[in-house]
Formats: structure tokens, sequence, C-alpha cells
């Protein structure tokens, strides 16, 4: 705009004062007075100069004010608790002030779905609680007003409660962990398939109870740096899955390194996941069935405790279907620890 206005006063002046001087040459004051034609000049320039500067302005206001004016708005809505304000972009907006609307735009949209998932958490862990609360309670209540005996048999039943409890808060603790980015591994180097091996050994017997035949792949050793406490706890979350939700048949346990990763593995031969399960498995509180999880006592967070261990190692969680109809889910992670695949 400055070089616009600079141009038409001086290029302008040039050209006017020759003109004036090749055809009006008696129209130049030749004091310091200006003459009505210079009069007019100058008064036409300025003009001319203003309507550039307003012109210039209300682009740039509608570049930079408007936008700027409108993620303000937004912020105001957003600090008194309206989650679903945003920020409008003009189609005049370019450059840093059309990024700065859509950072501010991606920021409010991550800030409502963090508030979500934390509302969803929080009803999810609630309804988690208040079921075995509630049966303690009541059964405790009942012995405490002497309607029930106090047996072996109800103590168990207690115990069973207490002990869910303890898995969900251990389940919730490792993924509170992962999220904030403090899940600490104590990692060494290890056999996987001597962890393989006692994982399998403590869930033979439920397995072979329920008509499941074992199968184990694997070169022996398997040298890998890894937690094996928290490789354990992966096997024995899927391994109890099988138990709960697949059907008896065959079930294979494989591990083996390849490419600087490796893979542990358990498949089954059925029922498999729907593809809507599939998707998204391994998010928490996550269930097939849910009247049928309930009755097995499923909270849905086994699975995300799976995929919480293999990121922890740098890895990742994988399911697809198996060949025999069944589902093959997979743990996967560098080898050699973070880093080396
Ligand atoms: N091997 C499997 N075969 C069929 N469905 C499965 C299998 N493993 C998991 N699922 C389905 O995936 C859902 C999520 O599994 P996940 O382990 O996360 O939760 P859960 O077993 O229901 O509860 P929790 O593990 O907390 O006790 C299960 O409810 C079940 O519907
Ligand atoms: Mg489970």
């Amino acid at each position: 705009m400055v070089l616009g206005v600079i141009l038409l006063s001086v290029v302008g002046s040039y050209v006017f004062y020759a003109l004036a001087m090749a055809y009006l040459p008696g129209s130049i004051s030749d004091n310091w007075m200006p003459s009505r034609v210079e009069l007019a000049w100058i008064g036409g320039t300025t003009l001319a100069a203003l309507t550039l500067a307003g012109w210039v302005a209300v682009r740039l206001s509608r570049r930079i004010l408007t936008p700027l004016n409108s993620v303000a708005h937004s912020l105001r809505e957003i600090a008194q608790g309206n989650l679903q304000a945003r920020a409008t972009l003009d189609r005049h907006a370019q450059g840093e002030t059309a990024q700065l609307v859509h950072d501010f735009n991606d920021m409010a949209k991550r800030l409502q779905s963090v508030t979500r998932e934390r509302e969803f958490w929080n009803a999810a862990i609630a309804h988690e609680l208040r079921t075995p609360v509630t049966i303690l309670r009541g059964r405790l209540q009942g012995l405490a007003e002497g309607v029930f005996s106090p047996d072996a048999e109800l103590f168990n039943g207690l115990l069973r409660q207490v002990d869910g409890l303890n898995r969900l808060i251990e389940d919730l603790r490792v993924l509170s962990l992962n999220d904030s980015g403090h899940l600490e591994l104590d990692l060494a180097p290890t056999d996987v398939m001597r962890e393989v091996s006692v994982v399998v050994q403590a869930f033979a017997t439920r397995l072979a109870a329920r008509g499941f035949q074992l199968h184990i792949d694997g070169d022996v050793p398997i040298p890998v740096v890894c937690d094996a406490i928290r490789i354990r706890q992966a096997l024995m979350a899927l391994l109890d899955n099988a138990l709960k939700h697949a059907q008896p048949g065959a079930l294979r346990v494989r591990a083996h390194l390849e490419n600087g990763l490796c893979s542990l593995s358990v498949e089954d031969d059925g029922p498999g996941l729907s593809p809507d399960l599939a998707a998204f498995v391994f998010e928490a509180f996550r269930r097939g069935d849910p009247s049928r999880a309930r009755s097995s006592g499923g909270s849905g967070l086994g699975l995300a405790v799976v995929e919480a261990i293999a990121k922890a190692h740098g890895g990742c969680a994988l399911c697809r279907p198996s060949a025999a109809g069944g589902t093959v889910f997979t743990l996967q992670w560098p080898a050699m620890g973070e880093g080396s695949a």
C-alpha cells in the first residue's frame, strides 16, 4: 500500500507536471502558493491515496481481524464450557491466520474428544464397580444380619468378587500408566518360549477341562529383550479370552522371530469376531456380546491391556481372522528392545 501511495504521488506528480508544462504552462504557480489546478491535483491525489488505504485496510481486516475475532469469541465460549464452539474461517483468510484458525479448531476438537472420553471412562468404571460392590454389600449385610451362614462357599464367592475388583483396578492402572507414558518396563534378556510354557502350564488344566487341544509352536530358545512379567500378563489375557469367548477346539500358541520382530500369537478355532468388533477390539470396555460378557464377568479391558503392553515395548497388538474361522491375536515387538526393528 505504501508503495502504491509513493508511486501515485511521485510518478503521478511527474506525469502531472510534464502534461501541465506541455499543454497548460500557465496553470502552474511560480510562487509557493499552489494554483487552482495544482490544488485540484493535490486534493485528487490525497483522495486516491485515502481510498487505496481504506480498501487495503478493509481487506486486511477481513483477512486477519475477522478470523482473529472469531478465534477470540470461540475461546471465550470454550472457557465458559461450550466445547462445541469453533472459529469460522473467512474465505479471504490466508497464510498464518488460516493456519491459526485450523490449529485452534483442531485443539478444540481434541479437547472435546478428551472430555467425552473422560466422561465415558468415568461412567464405564462406575458401571464395572457397581456389580461386585453391590454383591459384596448384599452378602456382608446378609452375614451381619444372620441371613447367610458363614461357610467356606460364601467366603470363596466373596473372595472371587474381591479378585475381580483387584483385576479391574490393576487393568485400569496399567492403562492409565500407559496413557500417561509412565508404564515402566523391567526389560531384560528373556527366552520367550520359557515364559510361554510357564503360562500355558498354568492354564493347561482349565483349557483341557473345557475341551481345548493345546499346540505350542516355536523354536527353543527365542532370545528377546522384554519385561517377562508383562509379556506373561498379556499372554494370560489372551488365553483367558480363549477360555471365556472361544469354542473348544485347537488352540495354537506360537512364538517366532522375524526381521528383528518377536511375534507371540494365540489362535483359536472360532467363533471369531464380528467385523464391527474386530475394528475396535483393542479399545477399553469393548465387548462383543455385552450380555454374554456380563455372564462371563469380563470388563472389556483385557485386550486394551494387551495392546498397552505391546506399545510399551515399542510394538503393537494385532487381530485377524484365522483360516479355521477363529481369531489370531498377535503381540509383536522389537526383539532387541525399542528401536531395533
Ligand atoms: N478369542 C476370542 N474369540 C472370540 N471373541 C473374543 C476373543 N477374545 C476376545 N473376544 C471378544 O472381544 C471382547 C473384548 O475382549 P477383552 O479381553 O478386552 O474383554 P473381556 O474378555 O470381555 O473382559 P476382561 O478381559 O476385562 O475380563 C470380548 O468381550 C469378546 O467379545
Ligand atoms: Mg478378556
